[in-house]
């Protein structure tokens, strides 16, 4: 095994040169693993049209780059949840039609006009708002209601639609051009309340045809309903998760062949020998027990390595699975390496990914946290630089 070193600034190994050669912690992005999920979800959606939904920087997974690429291949709409996401993929020349799912304010109106947003609206207060905006530029707006079925998040009560649709269809500056709803738990093997959540769209899309009102998209469909629940696939779907290569259903039970998109890589910084008895980072919380060789890696709580995986997070090095020792800092991590023979520094880390037969994905990282592989993905911080292959 390598001798310690003991002077960080004469250890840096030179860095190869090529992508991440500038900050060897970064996220790649699959491109092909995006196009192959996609795929998944036109075959199941059946001829429907497709809504990416790209907000929270794509999952991640970054933006600009992942939306050309899924309107590349064939997505009719993006959705996001800000009107500054929004603003982000116009200033990109993404010319598409752009569902802003998220709240909207009245003072909003007339950037949502001027970027040629699509609302997704709750209330009348905004609508009013929007055809004003619209009607000073001459135009009009096309926009999605929102029903809340159930969620009780966004969204106007399935008894109160109508009303609030015929008001917006008497303004001049607006287009009802979608009627959508969102499940709570679609995600779920039962699907009774999702059952209930359908019933109450459907009667709506039914009381609106009684009284003449005809609105062409009608959408409700998460990745778990396009995966578990095809009933609910209307007019258009709107996957998020499953574009990105993780099934949100109860025990994967869909049992789609999704590919992650990303894996989350770095390189080792510094190794030292340590002793038996040696406490490892912030709070001493981790004694080595043995004498161990200990990698210093460059990535911390700061770029969404979540700081709950102290003690008990783990990474691939040369094929073979080590573990998080101490705490994770901001900057940094510190990992056990004294089983992974030929370890030296440079070598490459992964924390999400596959490294020879090992794999980690960011549902292990989310299991061992307490929370989702959504929040693994949507916390990779800014500061990693997003490469594309
Ligand atoms: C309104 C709306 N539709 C669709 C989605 C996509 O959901 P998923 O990522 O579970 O496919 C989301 C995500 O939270 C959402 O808020």
């Amino acid at each position: 095994m390598r001798a310690p070193s003991t002077d960080a600034a004469l250890s840096v190994p030179a860095m190869p040169a090529g992508p991440g050669a500038d900050r060897p912690t970064a996220a790649s992005i699959s491109l092909s693993a995006l196009t192959h999920n996609f795929e998944e979800v036109t075959r199941r959606a059946n001829g429907r049209k497709v809504l990416a939904v790209v907000k929270a920087n794509a999952y991640g997974h970054g933006l600009v780059p992942v939306a050309r690429h899924l309107l590349g291949r064939g997505a009719h709409m993006l959705g996001v949840a800000l009107v500054e996401e929004g603003r982000e993929l116009r200033e990109a020349g993404i010319e598409a039609p752009i569902l802003v799912m998220g709240p909207v304010f009245p003072e909003q109106a007339d950037a949502v006009a001027a970027l040629r947003l699509t609302p997704a609206l709750s209330n009348n207060t905004v609508a009013r708002a929007l055809d004003d905006a619209a009607r000073k530029r001459s135009r009009r707006i096309a926009v999605h209601v929102k029903i809340d079925t159930g969620m009780s998040r966004t969204g106007v009560s399935p008894e109160a639609a109508p009303d609030l649709i015929r008001g917006m269809n008497s303004l001049d500056g607006i287009v009802v051009e979608g009627l959508m709803t969102h499940f709570a738990d679609a995600d779920l093997r039962d699907k009774a309340f999702a059952a209930q959540q359908m019933e109450r769209f459907e009667n709506l899309i039914r009381t609106l045809t009684d009284q003449g009102i005809s609105i062409p998209l009608r959408h409700a469909a998460n990745s778990a309903s396009i995966l578990d629940y095809p009933r609910a696939l209307f007019t258009m779907v709107r996957p998020g998760l499953m574009l990105y290569g993780y099934d949100p259903v109860e025990g994967n039970a869909s049992g789609a062949a999704l590919q992650p998109v990303l894996s989350l890589v770095t390189r080792i910084f510094l190794l030292k020998k340590l002793p038996a008895g040696t406490p490892i980072s912030y709070g001493r919380t981790f004694v080595t027990g043995r004498e161990s060789l200990i990698a210093t890696i460059p990535i911390g709580y700061a770029d969404g390595f979540s700081r709950s995986l102290s003690n008990c997070g783990e990474a691939l090095v040369r094929g073979a699975r080590v573990p998080v020792t101490g705490r994770v800092c901001m900057d940094m991590t510190m990992l056990d390496v004294t089983d992974v023979p030929g370890v030296r520094e440079g070598d490459e880390v992964v924390l999400i990914g596959s490294s020879g037969s090992e794999r980690i994905t960011a549902a292990d990282l989310a299991a061992k946290t307490g929370t989702i592989p959504y929040e693994v993905l949507c916390g990779i911080s800014s500061r990693v630089p997003r490469i594309f292959l």
